[in-house]
């Protein structure tokens, strides 16, 4: 059963964000998701909150967990659910690495305007961390937030940036989640990119967020 996690030491760069999008899609895809907020700012609980009051379906379960009880409550939930997508933030907390002990997938987007090459080796040596109890989690970078400036090399900029790093365990999506405002738009009403209606539509932020989809389940 797919257990991807959406996490990360710095704040802002769309951890919550793509795990609600996700989260929906593999349940528009009909599966049974279950969404666990680990983050005490509980941005995807308050997310899925929205999403039951506006009666959006299909409806999304989100559970908050925190510390130590992460791993157990996910080998009980394991069973009731497809798949359960996590997430997690924060430097001074331990619950990235508790989520980084039951995940399979891992999936750390980063901002191309605050890429530093030491959060990004600390990344690479936490995960290597996990990979020692955890075998099977494979770990991903995903730059995020990258500006639509027609003559905006950023993406590519940090692109090569990570290249450049030689990192022994962290990989790079071949897809790049641009600044859009319909991730906010989707974000404020319960909803993902995908289920925006009409003059919010907006066909670029899903092409590239189903890219990442096709990514995360099918590669
Ligand atoms: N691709 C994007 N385009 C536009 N706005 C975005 C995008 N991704 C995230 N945002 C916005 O940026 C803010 C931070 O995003 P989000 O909450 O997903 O980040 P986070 O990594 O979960 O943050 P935190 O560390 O606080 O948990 C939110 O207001 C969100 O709507
Ligand atoms: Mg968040």
């Amino acid at each position: 059963m797919p257990i991807i996690l959406f996490g990360g030491e710095k704040g802002g760069t769309g951890k919550s964000t793509l795990a609600t999008n996700i989260a929906v899609m593999r349940a528009r895809a009909g599966h049974d998701v279950l969404l666990l907020d680990t983050d005490k700012q509980a941005t995807s609980s308050k997310w899925a909150s929205v999403r039951e009051e506006e009666v959006i379906a299909p409806g999304l379960f989100a559970v908050q967990k925190f510390g130590k009880g992460i791993p157990a409550l996910v080998q009980d939930l394991q069973s009731r659910y497809d798949d359960i997508i996590i997430d997690a933030g924060g430097r001074d907390n331990p619950e990235l690495r508790y989520a980084l002990a039951i995940a399979e997938k891992a999936y750390i987007p980063v901002l191309p305007s605050d890429f530093d090459a030491w959060t990004i080796r600390d990344m690479d040596r936490l995960i290597e961390m996990a990979q020692s109890f955890n075998p099977d989690l494979t770990a991903y970078i995903v730059i995020s937030r990258a500006s639509t400036h027609p003559q905006s090399r950023e993406a590519d900029g940090t692109r090569e940036d990570i290249l450049g790093e030689q990192l022994e365990q962290l990989t790079i999506t071949d897809t790049v989640i641009f600044e859009r405002v319909a991730y906010r738009k989707a974000a404020r009403n319960g909803k993902a990119v995908v289920e925006l209606s009409n003059k919010d539509r907006d066909e670029k932020a899903i092409f590239e967020i189903e890219a990442l989809y096709k990514e995360v389940f099918v590669a």
